[in-house]
């Protein structure tokens, strides 16, 4: 499918979700030139799946537990999207399905980190969106790191970015989690495409 058929699909449909269009259209881009599977941590509604299973030529693993953010300081976001996972996780469905999706793409509903135990093949492109705290941010890097193949890409959202009063970082831990692993060199060839860091794996 092409990101325009996607994103019309979108915008029709009132998918919901967080990313901008930007960020849309480079997880697009980044899932096409991937090498082996896709997975994403943390898809709520399924905007970003549709924008990477558009592109992706391996199958696409989402990894959420519908259980919205469990860092209490974003407890608003928790009470007012997740009240009743199982709407959010039937929206997911119905868009992977209405585009006629669901063979290449497994929903995986379970803890991010637990999901890392499971051989899903070698991992050409992860996208991390999960939990936006640091040490969620930070435990979702390090379990999956390892399983992203050498020269794959490893794409974080909100690493950096503010939020509606413009001078304070919205989601800080992500923005250490993401500058430690270029630091550590874990991450090359670092860049910015709008809230989202983009490293590749050495
Ligand atoms: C910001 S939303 C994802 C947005 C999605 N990528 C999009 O483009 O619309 C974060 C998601 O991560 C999930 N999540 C947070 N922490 C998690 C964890 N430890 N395990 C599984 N899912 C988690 C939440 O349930 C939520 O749906």
């Amino acid at each position: 499918m092409t990101f325009e058929e996607i994103d019309l699909y979108v915008k029709e449909n009132s998918v919901g979700g967080w990313l901008r269009s930007e960020e849309r259209r480079e997880l697009f881009l980044l899932a096409e030139r991937a090498e082996g599977v896709v997975v994403e941590l943390g898809c709520y509604r399924g905007l970003s799946t549709l924008y990477i299973a558009a592109g992706a030529g391996g199958h696409v693993f989402s990894v959420d537990n519908f259980r919205g953010p469990p860092d209490p300081r974003y407890a608003v976001n928790r009470d007012r999207y997740f009240a009743e996972p199982e709407i959010v996780r039937e929206k997911y469905l119905e868009s992977i399905r209405s585009l006629g999706l669901s063979d290449m793409v497994s929903l995986l509903e379970m803890d991010t980190v637990a999901a890392a135990r499971i051989d899903l093949g070698e991992v050409g492109l992860l996208f991390i969106d999960a939990d936006h705290s640091y040490a969620g941010a930070l435990n979702d890097f390090n379990a999956w790191h390892p399983k992203v193949v050498s020269g794959g890409t490893v794409a974080m959202h909100n690493a950096s970015g503010t939020g509606v009063n413009g001078n304070q970082v919205k989601y800080p831990g992500v923005m250490k989690a993401f500058a430690e692993a270029v630091l550590a060199g874990r991450l090359l060839n670092p860049r910015m495409v709008g809230t989202m860091g983009i490293g590749v794996k050495p």
